[in-house]
């Protein structure tokens, strides 16, 4: 991976994940737990499929925030297990949706559920698992934490409508993209750092928290839609250029369209009309957004939210957690190197 210049070192990825995962070790085989016990049901599809994508191995960022939150200004509790199961829920029914929605065929490194089961099963299991989450929710004996879960549903959807909306902008404002993204990705990781905090009884950092969590967020799905243009499937465990083939609008596509020639932004035109696709046309893509810089300055962009992500943990006390918190950020976007 080269998108970003040779003088950027790249932290050993692995070993942030790890040493964060070994902080959490014994909250995170808690949610794990729980992760299996709750996919539970005498309709055997639901389990066999919900086991097939929990056990893909995901990356469990956000349950990761959710205990490493609570851990920063006080300790984790089976309330916080059961939000952090909830939150790895929601996050799982989304991708069950979303690969539907994005006509995916591999997550995770393996073929999508909806490309084993098919899309009805997939999106009902889906229903299930989020339905689930609020079961556990109702756990933690926290109405603040479940109206906030609630809410970020909705936020989470309503980002998913708007982008399936912006499909048809060719020259999508880069504000319209940041507000799908906060929405779609952002919401989430943010009241899972908010609510971490609110379960460990740590109120007066909830809002530090859901800075934090909001703006990692952003970090992480500017990210990811480079890693569409420039990663390998081995590494992100998804196709590349599924973002460019549906003719979704992000953040690369919006630079290099901009700084581009008008037979540029001719090709653009044309080649996000899914309706109109030739083979050659990803690799053109990618080319331009390389050679336009657009692949950089996605990246810079990221980096500025990863800054605005550890600058809101200024006013937690300083500990192992805190200092995952800021190896998280640098994480998120250290993916593109
Ligand atoms: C994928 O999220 C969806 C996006 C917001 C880009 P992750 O990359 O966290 O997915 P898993 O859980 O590790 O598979
Ligand atoms: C993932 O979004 C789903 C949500 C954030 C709700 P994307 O469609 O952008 O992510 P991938 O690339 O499929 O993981
Ligand atoms: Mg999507
Ligand atoms: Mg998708």
């Amino acid at each position: 991976m080269t998108l970003a210049p040779k003088s950027r070192t790249k932290p050993a990825l692995a070993s942030i994940m790890e040493r964060m995962q070994a902080l959490a070790a014994a909250d995170l085989a808690e949610v794990e737990r729980l992760l299996a016990e709750r996919a539970a049901s005498p309709v055997s599809v639901i389990p066999d499929l919900s086991a097939y994508i929990i056990s893909a191995g995901g990356k469990r960022l956000r349950p990761l925030i959710t205990l490493i939150s609570a851990n920063a200004v006080g300790r984790a509790n089976a309330a916080t297990h059961a939000l952090a199961a909830a939150v790895e829920f929601i996050h799982t029914a989304t991708l069950l949706h979303d690969d539907v929605v994005d006509e995916s065929d591999l997550r995770r490194g393996k073929p999508a559920a909806k490309a084993v089961w098919g899309n009805k099963a997939s999106i009902l299991v889906g229903d299930f698992l989020f339905a689930r989450a609020f079961n556990l929710l109702v756990e933690t004996n926290s109405l603040t934490i479940l109206n906030r879960l609630a809410t970020a549903s909705t936020v989470i959807a309503e980002g998913e409508v708007r982008q399936l909306a912006a499909m048809q902008t060719r020259d999508l404002p880069t504000e319209e993209y940041l507000a799908i993204v906060e929405a779609k990705t952002g919401a989430l990781f943010e009241a899972a750092a908010e609510t971490g905090a609110l379960s460990a009884g740590a109120p007066a950092h909830a809002d530090a928290l859901a800075s934090y969590g909001k703006n990692l967020g952003l970090a992480f799905q500017i990210i990811d839609d480079v890693l569409d243009y420039g990663g390998t499937t081995s590494v992100i465990g998804k196709s590349v250029g599924d973002d460019f083939r549906e003719g979704k609008v992000t953040l690369p596509v919006i630079i290099a369209r901009r700084r581009g020639s008008d037979e540029d932004r001719a090709f653009w035109d044309r080649a996000l009309n899914p309706a109109t696709p030739e083979d050659s046309d990803l690799a053109h893509a990618v080319h331009l957004i390389r050679a336009t810089g657009a692949a950089e300055a996605t990246v810079q962009e990221a980096e500025a939210y990863a800054a605005l992500a550890k600058g809101a943990l200024r006013g937690l006390p300083a500990s192992p957690y805190r200092e995952a918190l800021e190896d998280l950020a640098d994480f998120c976007v250290s993916r593109a190197y």
